[in-house]
Formats: C-alpha cells, structure tokens, sequence
C-alpha cells in the first residue's frame, strides 16, 4: 500500500506536459485486436489500468511490447478465451474486450466489469447493443458469455449517452455485416478517438463526436500508426490545481477546445489563464467569486472534474452549489474536505459549499481516482502535512503524479506503509 504526503502552501511554477488521455487508452489498447496486423498507438500513459490491460493481452496469447510512451500490438497470435474475474474487476475498461472479441471473434466471455465505486454502473446498453446486432447474451452470476452466428448491422438508440456503451458496440459493429446507426450516441472526444483509430485500421465509421454514428461493416482490418490524444482530464485537474497555488503554471501538450465548459467556469470565478494553441498558463488570482455546476455529458462540465473543482470553490468567497447529474456516488471526497476544513453539506445530488475557508492538513482517503485528485488540490494548499491513503486509486489515472507536481514546486512524496 502507498501513501502520499504532501505539504501545502507552496506555489506551484513551471511546466507540467499532459500525457495521452487514459480513458482513449483503456479503449485503444482493446481495440487493437480487432487488427489482423500490429498497431502502434503513441502517447499511452504509463498508469496502473494500461497496464492491466497489457496483463489482459498479455493472457490472451497478444504479444505487445511498450516503449516509453508507445505500445506496439500483435494480436495475429490471439486465443479467445474466458476473461477471468479477476482481470474484469481489476478496472472498469476491461469491458472493452466485451465488443472487441465480439467483433472480431463473434463471442466474448467475461465477468461484470470494475472500476470507482462512484454508483452502480450498469451495462444494460452495451448488451443492448450487442442484442441488437444479432449476439446472444447469457448471464450466470457475474460472468457474461456473449456469442453470435453472425453479426449484423443495426439501429441503436441508447437509453443515455454513455461513453462506454458507444464505445463498445462501435467496436462490435466495425466488422458486422450491412450498417450499424447509433443514435443518442455520447459525443466525448475520447469517442472521436477511437473511432478515427478504427478508421486507421480500415473500418467506416462516421459522425463519431455528434449523437448520430453511422458505422458500414468490413471484412478486415488493417495495422496502423495512431496517436492518443491529451488527457483532458488529467490537463483540466492541473489546471484546477494551478487555480489554487500556481504562479504562471504552463499546463502544456493539451487540446484548449476540449477543456471549454471548465475554462469558462474559472474565467467566472476569478481565474487568470493565459490561452495558447496547445497550453494554458494559470495563475491563483484573489478573492474568486463563488459558482454553480452542473455536471453534464460532454460538452458540459465533466463529472470527472467535478470532484477537484470542488476543492477550489471551497476557496470561493460565498455559496457554490455543485449538482452531479451522472454519477449516485460521487461526493466520497466531501466528507475528507470538511475534515480538512472546508464548509460543505450535500442533499441528494446537490452539495452546497460556503467559502471561503482555509484548509488545514489531516489524514485522507482516495476513495476513488478523482476523489483522489480532489484531495491532492487541498493537500497543496493546507497547512501541514496531509497523509493520503487508497494511492492505488490515484495511480490508475494520474502518470507520473508525485514527479509531475515535485517539478514545479510542490512537496509531494510517496511511500510506501
Ligand atoms: C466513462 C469514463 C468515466 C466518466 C464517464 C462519464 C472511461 C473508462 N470512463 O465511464 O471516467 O466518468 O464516462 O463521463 O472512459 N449507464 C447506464 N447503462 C449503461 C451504461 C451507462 O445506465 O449501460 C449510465 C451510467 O450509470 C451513468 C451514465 O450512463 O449514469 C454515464 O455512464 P458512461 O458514460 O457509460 O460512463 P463510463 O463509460 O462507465
């Protein structure tokens, strides 16, 4: 088990370089298989849920080597077989095997997927998806066999926009017979990541970052070079981060179009940010005035970024209010901020923060990634020594963290208990 410690009041200057976004990896990596050939996709994070998904490959007879920041993939070796529990529960994308076996074998057997603890997370609409291509899905326990004769294009209207479930039936439909429509389809980045990755490979797949994805099945599919892009996520929690402490902190290699609904919320509220075509410089700026969030499917405010904007409105003079429209179990991280200082109340899926308050160091649990980075923004500015446990959690989404932020200034050390 890991442990970070971090003592707050430093300021934070310099450049910190976004890496590739995590949640395009967790998908790329799946989908390389539906390749007769190897892919090389640059820009993977080296985080704890990429390489999980190489033990999967790995397990699955794939050969796959990983260069600094490449991972070139073989899957001409691939043995299609039962994915156990323990890989599936290890992270939440390990569902991507589900559409990318399906698509290229016509059957996937594996275990309910992983991940935060953050609601309950259903997968009604992949299966949906797989349905309604023609595959058969049977469910003993928690583990899923999903097998078809043939797959055949079809329409899809998802019951809601999920990220996850756009994903995976574009990976089912990629190499299904006849054309596949996806309505009501989520529009993230990550989506257009993806899907221009399956059209490097060859397959037809357009209107990937609009509700409506039209795919038209291939027979093959070919190795290709692809890039991974920035981690918004990743770029938008520093550039939180800077919103407290930094001093013309330069959050570099990032995609500025992709970090809108955040960039208007700390325009709002007091935050100096310089823009450039692929940077952003923030400074912590005085008095920040308070505000409201919503969080909402993209192009609104993340939900994953909800958590570390958070911690800033606690430094926000007056009443915030953050609503989490999409995740039941999201406010783990309110309980620990309050400890630390912080005046907030949640009811229902509203939490209600009065600022502006100082924060002072205890000891904290990351109860889930961005509960996580929720914790690493206050450890920065509290007074003292803050202890965070549950690191695992952290290190599955954030590269490089503790050397990340020990670069520009601040005093972070991770050890082991
Ligand atoms: C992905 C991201 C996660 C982010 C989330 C929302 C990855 C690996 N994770 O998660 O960081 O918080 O998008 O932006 O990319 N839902 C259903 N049925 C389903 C699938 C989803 O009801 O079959 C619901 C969920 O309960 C949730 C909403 O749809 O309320 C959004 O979920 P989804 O977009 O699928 O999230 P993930 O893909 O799991």
């Amino acid at each position: 088990m890991k442990l970070l410690e971090i003592t707050g009041g430093n300021q934070l200057t310099g450049t910190i370089r976004i890496s590739g976004s995590k949640n395009s990896s967790v998908a790329l990596i799946p989908a390389a298989i539906l390749s007769d050939d190897e892919v090389t996709i640059c820009n993977v994070p080296e985080i704890s849920d990429t390489d999980v998904l190489c033990d999967i490959l790995n397990y699955l007879n794939v050969e796959n080597k990983r260069a600094s920041e490449s991972i070139v993939i073989n899957p001409k070796n691939l043995e299609n077989k039962e994915i156990s529990e323990t890989y599936s529960k290890k992270l939440r994308a390990s569902y991507y095997f589900m559409g990318a076996l399906l698509g290229k074998y016509n059957k996937a057997v594996m275990f309910f997927p992983g991940g935060c603890p953050i609601g309950t997370r259903p997968i009604d609409q992949h299966l949906k998806g797989f349905e309604a291509l023609g595959a058969k899905v049977t469910i003993e326990k928690n583990k899923y066999t999903i097998e078809a004769d043939q797959l055949k294009g079809a329409n899809i209207y998802l019951d809601v926009p999920s990220v996850g479930a756009t994903i995976n039936i574009m990976l089912a439909a990629v190499k299904a017979e006849g054309k596949t429509i996806i309505e009501n389809a989520a529009k993230e980045p990550e989506i257009v990541n993806i899907a221009t990755f399956l059209n490097n490979m060859g397959a037809k797949v357009t209107g990937a970052g609009t509700s409506t994805i039209k795919i038209t099945g291939v027979k093959h599919l070919k190795g290709c070079f692809h890039e991974v892009i920035p981690d918004r996520i990743e770029a938008g929690s520093y550039l939180i981060m800077g919103a407290l402490c930094g001093n013309r902190l330069k959050i570099d290699n990032i995609i500025p179009e992709h970090l809108e609904s955040l960039i208007s919320k700390l325009t709002e509220i007091g935050v100096e940010l310089e823009m450039g075509t692929d940077y952003i410089i923030v400074s912590k700026g005085e008095n920040y005035k308070s505000t409201s969030i919503k969080t909402a499917v993209y192009p609104g405010f993340p939900t994953d970024l909800q958590q570390p904007f958070t911690t800033l409105l606690t430094q926000c003079n007056g009443k915030s209010k953050v609503v989490e429209t999409i995740w039941e179990n999201r406010f783990m991280h309110i309980p620990y901020l309050c400890e630390m200082g912080a005046d907030i109340t949640v009811k229902n899926q509203t939490a209600t923060i009065i600022g502006s308050n100082k924060l002072t160091a205890k000891e904290v649990v990351a109860t889930d990634l961005r509960a996580g980075a929720a914790l690493v923004s206050a450890a920065l500015i509290a007074e003292g020594t803050t202890l965070i446990t549950n690191v695992e959690h952290i290190l599955r989404g954030y590269e490089s963290i503790v050397e990340k932020l020990s670069s520009v200034g601040a005093k972070i050390k991770s050890r082991e208990i």
